[in-house]
């Protein structure tokens, strides 16, 4: 590229472009050389590597900076050429009148503004013309002639002026009529509209192309484009296209002087027309606009908005048009569901349950409709496998209403500076050590109940009834009191009877409900060492685990003295559990918040240590599958666990018993293969004894 490309020298004060312009044109260059890039893909290759939205965006991109520095408009500019490149194969035929492209609005803001420069444009008594929608069908624009009556020529919209001649081919699409009706007397007729092929003939096509193992097409628009593109006229017959008419452009009776009436005649004399309807003002527009959001799923064809014309023909032709779109229409597109934009940085959040997450920061863009400024990117593991970084150009992909993620990420643009992320050694919040147990693909924070972000988690459980069992502090209460400041660790539960004035003043709460939640706090300090442990909420340890380290341990001192070695002696406790119990037990502010429990004066009886030995179910392994009805999973487990059974998730045929429940499945199927004991829940409760 030199700098004479500027094409409007003349007009620029300097002979030589200035820094700024040049930053400007190279800018420019770039969108120009991608939107080549993707035009070449998607129109000779048939192979886009952008979604639609994605390449709309790039060319809106351009579009703005032409418009906010026409001077250094750069002659090969892709925007004022529309469509694609002809192929050779095909007899290029040149278009009596041009085929032209139509703008676009995206929001109700813009289509009102469209609505205002017609209006601009019109007399007094033509201002607020009626409207005419249609569907915007997501398929290739087709020009069709007809000498009376008979199809004689098929040709593609090509760049706007000159297209290929298909006619073979078009006349294998079903419902394009060889033959009008009533239409003899009509020399030339010139009828545009879109071919396409149907979502079910397209899933059709592409599962056979899957079974044969041939290429499979991105999207119906692709797979219409490479049909009618067929050189063998007999495999275009094979795909399953449909023509829809959207104008009359040469031959249309006199008598008819709208556009809606025009498709109507265009329905009486044989060819497929899309939903058409009349509106008067933006506001029915958009009603009408947002009930085809509605209807999309259910439509048998993709499209991609609705398009808004001028009825009035005559109208129309005194609007005109500017450079290459129409001012009497416009696109009114849907929102787009894949947009490209900046991820700022990458940010650590820390769950209630202690996992770090990296959240993307992004230069806020409406995704769908909705503005999108953060994007969850999972865990660590996912941040590899995208290769992100911050300052990266990527696609935020948001389909209904699922929330946003990252589709993809333009390591071609990505700036020379940037630097991996990495996982942050300590908690952002509480700046505890951050663990990335082994095999796990998420990061923790070791904070546990002192870390602010995982407190209320860490409240919930701890009164659970399974836990320190504090009925009468129900969950909302506790969070209300979490909220408030009156609670922050599971420590302050039991000073809350300091607090019975403020707690009064909450909405809603009496003073009979301040003594029972004081009372049942007062109740919960007797329990086991047990639930103390499982109330904890360490990582890892669950209800089963907690009973096992109060039998191995017998006291809380020597569990949280233990190394790792030692607490991995402990039935049913793995590497992670050990690790995770470990470093709880080494974090200072959990000894804190320990020791303010215990100093609160919550206790519990001397353990009676089990010598495991007498433990009825001491050595045998047992699974448990089905819906049980009388108790969860778990605490058939902890039940199991605790009579000295290990459990574990899959049957072999060292399996003592299977515990089966309700709609029992695939398990119970190898426990009878294998011969494995089948123990059903009544019998379960008996051994139990419950
Ligand atoms: S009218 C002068 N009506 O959209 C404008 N176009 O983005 C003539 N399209 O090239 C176009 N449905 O391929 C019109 N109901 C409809 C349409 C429609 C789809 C396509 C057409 C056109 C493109 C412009």
């Amino acid at each position: 590229m030199t700098d004479s490309k500027n094409t409007n020298a003349e007009t620029s004060p300097q002979e030589t472009p200035s820094v700024h312009d040049k930053t400007i044109i190279n800018k420019m260059r770039t969108l120009i050389a991608a939107l080549k890039t993707h035009n070449n893909a998607y129109y000779v290759l048939d192979n886009p590597i952008l979604e639609d939205s994605e390449y709309d965006q790039l060319r809106l991109s351009l579009i703005k900076i032409e418009e906010q520095y026409p001077d250094l408009v750069q002659p090969d500019s892709p925007i004022n050429t529309v469509g694609d490149i002809p192929l050779s194969a095909f007899t290029q035929v040149t278009h009596d009148i041009p085929m032209l492209s139509l703008g676009n609005v995206f929001e109700y803001d813009d289509l009102r503004d469209f609505m205002r420069r017609v209006n601009d444009r019109l007399s007094d008594a033509q201002k607020n013309p009626e409207y005419e929608v249609e569907l915007k069908l997501d398929g290739l624009a087709v020009s069709l002639k007809y000498q009376h009556g008979k199809f004689i020529q098929a040709v593609t919209r090509g760049d706007g002026q000159t297209g290929e001649d298909i006619t073979q081919n078009t006349k294998t699409i079903r419902n394009l009529p060889l033959y009008l009706i009533d239409a003899a007397d009509i020399e030339l007729l010139e009828v545009r509209g879109e071919v396409l092929m149907p979502k079910a003939g397209f899933e059709r096509l592409n599962r056979l192309a899957e079974e044969k193992e041939e290429k499979t097409f991105a999207n119906p628009r692709n797979a219409a484009a490479g049909s009618l593109r067929q050189l063998d006229p007999a495999v275009a017959a094979s795909r399953p296209l449909a023509f829809y008419a959207y104008s009359v452009n040469q031959g249309l009776p006199e008598r008819i002087d709208t556009q809606s009436d025009a498709l109507a005649w265009l329905g009486d004399i044989g060819f497929s027309v899309s939903a058409v309807r009349v509106v008067k003002n933006p506001r029915e527009t958009q009603e009408y606009y947002e009930s085809v959001i509605e209807k999309r799923a259910k439509l048998p064809f993709e499209i991609d908005g609705t398009v808004i014309k001028v009825n009035n023909l005559a109208l129309q032709q005194q609007l005109g048009y500017l450079s290459r779109e129409p001012r009497w229409a416009t696109a009114y597109k849907f929102p787009a569901e894949t947009v490209m934009t900046r991820l700022h940085s990458i940010e650590w959040q820390v769950g209630r349950t202690g996992a770090i997450t990296p959240v993307g920061k992004l230069e806020p863009v409406k995704v769908g409709g909705v503005t999108v400024s953060n994007v969850t990117l999972h865990n660590f593991g996912e941040i590899q496998r995208l290769d992100v970084r911050a300052g990266d150009m990527v696609s935020v992909h948001r389909a209904g209403d699922v929330i946003p993620k990252i589709s993809r990420v333009w390591h071609d643009q990505r700036p020379a500076d940037s630097q991996p992320a990495v996982l942050p050694e300590n908690c952002p919040v509480c700046d505890s050590p951050v663990i990335l147990p082994e095999d796990e693909a998420l990061a923790r924070c070791t904070g546990g109940l002192f870390c602010p972000a995982q407190q209320q988690e860490a409240l919930i459980h701890f009164v659970s009834r399974r836990a320190m069992d504090i009925d009468g502090l129900g969950e909302r209460w506790l969070i209300s009191f979490f909220e408030q400041g009156l609670v922050k660790t599971v420590a302050d539960i039991y000073q809350l009877h300091n607090h019975q004035e403020q707690m009064i003043t909450f909405e809603k709460m009496g003073e009979k409900s301040v003594q029972n939640i004081i009372k049942a706090i007062e109740a919960s300090k007797h329990t086991t060492l047990s639930r103390f442990i499982y109330a904890l909420g360490i990582r890892g340890v669950g209800e089963g685990t907690a009973q096992n380290f109060t039998q191995q341990f017998g006291d809380l001192e020597r569990l949280m003295t233990a190394d790792i070695e030692t607490l991995i002696q402990t039935p049913d406790v793995g590497t992670i559990t050990a690790e995770l119990a470990y470093e709880f037990f080494r974090a200072p502010h959990n000894i804190e918040v320990i020791n303010a429990l215990l100093a609160a004066g919550v206790y519990w009886d001397k353990v009676e240590k089990k010598s495991s030995s007498h433990l009825p179910l001491d050595g045998q392994t047992w699974v448990i599958t089905g819906a049980l009805s009388s108790m969860a999973r778990d605490e058939a487990k902890a039940k199991l666990q605790a009579l000295g059974a290990k459990v574990s998730g899959s049957i072999s045929a060292k399996t003592t018993a299977l515990l089966a429940g309700e709609k029992a499945g695939s398990k119970m199927a190898k426990a009878e293969k294998l011969g494995v004991k089948v123990v059903g829940e009544d019998e379960f409760l008996g051994m139990v004894g419950e």
